[in-house]
C-alpha cells in the first residue's frame, strides 16, 4: 500500500508536546435520551450516581491534560454549575458557548479562540471509556500526526463513524454509512495538531445538515498528512440510548468498591459491594451489590439488587428492584413483581395501590415507556 505521507517532525513542535489542551463537547440535544433530557442535560445523566462528564474530565485529567475547554449548548448553565471551575478536578475549565449543534466539527471552530495553535485531545462528554486516555495522548504526543484517532470493532458500524485502516494509518473515513466500509467505529476521542483548523474551515455540511469532524479527518487525509489509529483497550460506551445508560451503568458498577457511610439498620442484609452514601438509610431490607445508594436515599422492607443506582434522596418502600438505574428524589413504594432493567428518572413516583378499581393509573411524559406484565 503507497501512502502519502508529510514529512514527519512538521505537525507537532516539543512545547506542543507538552502543551496538548483537552476540549469536551458537552452541548447538542440529547433527543434519543428524551424523557430524560427534557430537563436536563444528556451528559449529566449519573451513571452509578455520577454524572457521565465527570468521568471525561477524569479521563483527560488522568492523561495529563488539566486545561481544558468545555463547549457547552442550551444546557450550558446546568453544565456549569455541576463541573465548577474545575479546582474540584485539579483542572482549569473554560466554558465555551456553541449557539446551535451544528456539528462536531462546528464545536472545535467555536473553540478556536480556547485552542489557538495548541494540539489538543477532544473527548465527547456523552461517551465512557474503560481504559482512559492516557496510551491514546501518549501516542499523539510520541509521534508527529495529523491526527491519533480511537477505533473499536462494533456489531452496527453504520450508527458511527467509521474508518478503514492499514495497520495503524487510517485511509479513509465516512461518517454513518448505510453500507458501512468495515466495523472499526470511530470512539469518541481524539487527538488534532494545529493542522485540523484549517481542515474544518474548508468543510460542507453532511447529509444530516452538521459540520461533520469525520469530514475534516478525511480532509487531512486527502492532504496526504498522516493519521493514525489506535484501538480501545477494555470498553468503551456511548450513552446516546437509555440502554446505553442501563450498560453504562452495569459496566462502572463491575469496579464500584463498598463503602458505608450510611446507616445499616438491624434485620438488614448487605452482601457483595455496596456503597452507601451519607444520610441513607437501609431499614429492613436486603442489598446486593454491586449497588450504589445515593446521600438521604431511604430503603425500607425493600430488595435492591446487583447493578442497580438509587439516585440521592430516593424512597424505595416494599419494592424489589435490580439492574435499574433511578435519579434523585424519586419515591417507589409497593410495587408487585420485580423491577428489572429500568431507568426511572427524577422525582419521579412509583407506587402500587390496592384500591378498587385495580385499574392502571399513569402519568407519563412525553417519549416516556412503560412495559407492563400481562
Ligand atoms: O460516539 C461516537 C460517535 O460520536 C462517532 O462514531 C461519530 O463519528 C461522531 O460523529 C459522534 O456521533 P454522534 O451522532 O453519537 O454524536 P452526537 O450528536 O451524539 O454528539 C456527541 C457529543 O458531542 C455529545 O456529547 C453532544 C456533543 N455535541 C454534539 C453536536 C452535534 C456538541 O457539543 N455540539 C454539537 O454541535
Amino acid at each position: 500500500m503507497l501512502h502519502r505521507t508529510a514529512p514527519t517532525g512538521k505537525l507537532l513542535r516539543q512545547e506542543d508536546r507538552n502543551g496538548v489542551k483537552g476540549l469536551i463537547l458537552a452541548g447538542g440535544t440529547g433527543s434519543r435520551l428524551r424523557p430524560l433530557t427534557y430537563t436536563g442535560a444528556k451528559q449529566l445523566i449519573p451513571v452509578a450516581n455520577r454524572p457521565i462528564l465527570f468521568y471525561a474530565v477524569e479521563a483527560l485529567r488522568d492523561a495529563g491534560i488539566t486545561d481544558i475547554g468545555i463547549v457547552v449548548g442550551e444546557t450550558g448553565r446546568e453544565v456549569e454549575e455541576a463541573l465548577g471551575d474545575g479546582s474540584g478536578f485539579g483542572c482549569e475549565f473554560t466554558f465555551i458557548p456553541q449557539f446551535a449543534p451544528l456539528g462536531l466539527a462546528d464545536a472545535v471552530k467555536t473553540a478556536a479562540r480556547f485552542l489557538g495553535e495548541t494540539p489538543f485531545c477532544m473527548f465527547l462528554g456523552d461517551n465512557l471509556l474503560r481504559g482512559g486516555l492516557r496510551s491514546l495522548v501518549d501516542r499523539f504526543r510520541s509521534g508527529d500526526f495529523a491526527a491519533s484517532i480511537l477505533l473499536t470493532e462494533v456489531p452496527n458500524p453504520e450508527q458511527f463513524g467509521v474508518a478503514v485502516v492499514d495497520g495503524e494509518r487510517v485511509l479513509n473515513l465516512v461518517e454513518k454509512p448505510s453500507v458501512p466500509p468495515s466495523n472499526l467505529a470511530l470512539v469518541g476521542a481524539y487527538c488534532f495538531s494545529a493542522a485540523i483548523h484549517p481542515a474544518i474551515a474548508r468543510l460542507t455540511p453532511s447529509r444530516r445538515g452538521e459540520y461533520e469532524i469525520t469530514d475534516a479527518i478525511q480532509n487531512l487525509i486527502d492532504q496526504g498528512l498522516p493519521v493514525d489509529a489506535a484501538r480501545v483497550s477494555g470498553w468503551w460506551k456511548d450513552t446516546g440510548r437509555p440502554e446505553d445508560v442501563l450498560d453504562a451503568n452495569r459496566l462502572i458498577l463491575e469496579d464500584l468498591k463498598g463503602r458505608l457511610d450510611g446507616a445499616v439498620e438491624e434485620e438488614s442484609v448487605v452482601t457483595g459491594r455496596v456503597e452507601v452514601r451519607a444520610g441513607a438509610v437501609i431499614r429492613k431490607s436486603v442489598i446486593r451489590g454491586p449497588v450504589t445508594i445515593g446521600e438521604d436515599a431511604w430503603i425500607e422492607e425493600s430488595y435492591v439488587g446487583p447493578y442497580t443506582a438509587i439516585g440521592p434522596r430516593v424512597k424505595i418502600l416494599r419494592t424489589e428492584i435490580e439492574n435499574s438505574v433511578v435519579l434523585a428524589d424519586s419515591r417507589i413504594s409497593d410495587v408487585p413483581g420485580r423491577i428489572d432493567a429500568s431507568l426511572i428518572g427524577r422525582a419521579v413516583t412509583v407506587q402500587g395501590q390496592s384500591a378498587r378499581p385495580r385499574a392502571l393509573r399513569l402519568v407519563l411524559g412525553d417519549q416516556s415507556r412503560a412495559d407492563l406484565i400481562l
